[in-house]
C-alpha cells in the first residue's frame, strides 16, 4: 500500500491530518489525533479502518465511526505491564515524598536526620481501593500485593470475580472505596459515567491521610476540587500520570504543590512497550486493509 506519513514524533497538526487522510483507506494514529466526524468527513468513504496507538480510545467518536461501517484496531495487553509498573512507581514517588526529598537534598534542606521529617505513608497494612479492575487495574493490584497490602477494595460497573480472586479483592461501591481506602488507584476506563467521578464529594469521602493516584485519564478527576482537597488538607497526597490538558501548563496550580506528584503521561513509556504497540497497531492496520481478523480489535 501507500502511505503517507507524518515522520515526526511531535503530533501532526490538525491541518495536516486533515489534509493527509483525504481518500485514505486506513490511519494509523495517536491518543493525541482527535478523530471525529470532521476528520472521517474529510477522509471520505474509502475509510475502513482506524488503528491506534493505544488502548486508550476516548479520543475516536465511536458513534461517528461506528455509523460508516469503520473498524477500530487498539493496543490492549501490550502495555499492560510496563503502565502498571509506572503507576507503583508513581505511588511510591508519592507516598513517600520523593520528589520533595531529592529537592531538599539538592536545596540545602537537608541538615540532619530527623525523626519526623520527610515522613509518609507505607503500603504495609493498608487498604487499597481500585477504580477499574481490568487488565491494569488487576497487575496494579499483583504488582501491590507482595508490599504487605491488608485488603484490596475495587469498584466498576459490575462485580469481576474472576480478576478479583487473584488479590482477594472486595467489590464495593464506590462511596465505601473512597472512605476505607488508604490508596486510591484510578486505573478505569474514560467515558461519560467516569469523568469528573474525583470531584468535592469524593474527596470529602477519603480519609485524611489517603492518596490518590491516577494513571487512567485526566478528566476521571476534577482538577479544581482536587487542588482544594490538597491545599485543605482533606487528603494527604496526590500522583497523576494524566492531567487536563496535556501538556499541563507550567503555571497551573497543582504543579506549586509539593503534595502533588504529575508526570507527564509516560504510563506505557519503556522502549519496549512502545515498540510492541507500533507492531501490534501496524498489524491491526494491514489486517483491517486486507478485511482480515485484526490482531486487537475493539468490540463496538
Ligand atoms: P480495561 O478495559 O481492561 O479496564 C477498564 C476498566 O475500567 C474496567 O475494569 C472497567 O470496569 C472500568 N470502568 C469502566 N467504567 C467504569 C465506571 N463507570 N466506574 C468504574 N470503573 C469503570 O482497560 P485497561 O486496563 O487496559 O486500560 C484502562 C485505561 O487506562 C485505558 O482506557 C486508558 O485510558 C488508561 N491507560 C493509561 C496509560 C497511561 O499511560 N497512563 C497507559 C494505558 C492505559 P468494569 O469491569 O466494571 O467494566
Ligand atoms: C493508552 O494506551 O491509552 C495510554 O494512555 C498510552 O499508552
Amino acid at each position: 500500500c501507500t502511505i503517507g506519513q507524518w515522520d515526526s514524533d511531535e503530533p501532526v497538526t490538525r491541518q495536516e491530518l486533515l489534509k493527509g487522510i483525504a481518500g485514505a483507506h486506513g490511519l494509523y494514529c495517536m491518543l493525541t489525533d482527535k478523530i471525529d466526524e470532521e476528520i472521517l468527513q474529510a477522509a471520505g468513504p474509502n475509510l475502513k479502518i482506524i488503528s491506534t496507538l493505544s488502548v486508550g480510545f476516548d479520543h475516536l467518536s465511536l458513534d461517528e465511526i461506528k455509523k460508516r461501517g469503520i473498524r477500530v484496531g487498539y493496543t490492549p495487553d501490550v502495555l499492560t505491564a510496563a503502565t502498571a509498573e509506572l503507576t507503583v512507581a508513581l505511588l511510591l514517588a508519592t507516598s513517600r515524598r520523593l520528589m520533595e526529598a531529592v529537592e531538599e537534598v539538592k536545596n540545602g534542606g537537608w541538615s540532619a536526620w530527623k525523626p519526623l521529617w520527610l515522613c509518609g505513608f507505607g503500603l504495609q497494612e493498608s487498604t487499597v481501593g481500585i477504580v477499574g479492575l481490568g487488565r491494569i487495574g488487576l497487575a496494579i493490584a499483583e504488582r501491590l500485593k507482595p508490599f504487605g497490602v491488608k485488603r484490596f477494595l475495587y469498584t466498576g460497573r459490575q462485580p469481576r470475580p474472576e480478576p478479583a480472586a487473584k488479590v482477594q479483592a472486595e467489590y464495593v461501591p464506590l462511596n465505601t472505596l473512597a472512605s476505607q481506602s488508604d490508596f486510591i488507584i484510578l486505573s478505569c476506563s474514560f467515558t461519560p459515567d467516569t469523568q469528573g467521578m474525583c470531584n468535592k464529594d469524593f474527596f470529602a469521602k477519603m480519609k485524611k491521610t489517603a492518596i490518590l493516584i491516577n494513571s487512567s485519564r485526566g478528566a476521571v478527576v476534577n482538577q479544581e476540587d482536587l487542588y482544594q482537597a490538597l491545599t485543605t488538607g482533606q487528603i494527604a497526597a496526590a500522583g497523576m500520570d494524566v492531567t487536563v490538558p496535556e501538556p499541563l501548563p507550567t503555571n497551573h496550580p497543582l504543579l506549586s504543590l509539593k503534595n502533588c506528584v504529575v508526570l507527564p503521561h509516560i504510563g506505557s513509556a519503556t522502549y519496549a512497550t512502545r515498540n510492541a504497540m507500533s507492531v501490534l497497531a501496524a498489524n491491526n492496520l494491514l489486517a483491517g486493509l486486507k478485511g482480515e481478523p485484526m490482531p486487537s480489535e475493539l468490540k463496538m
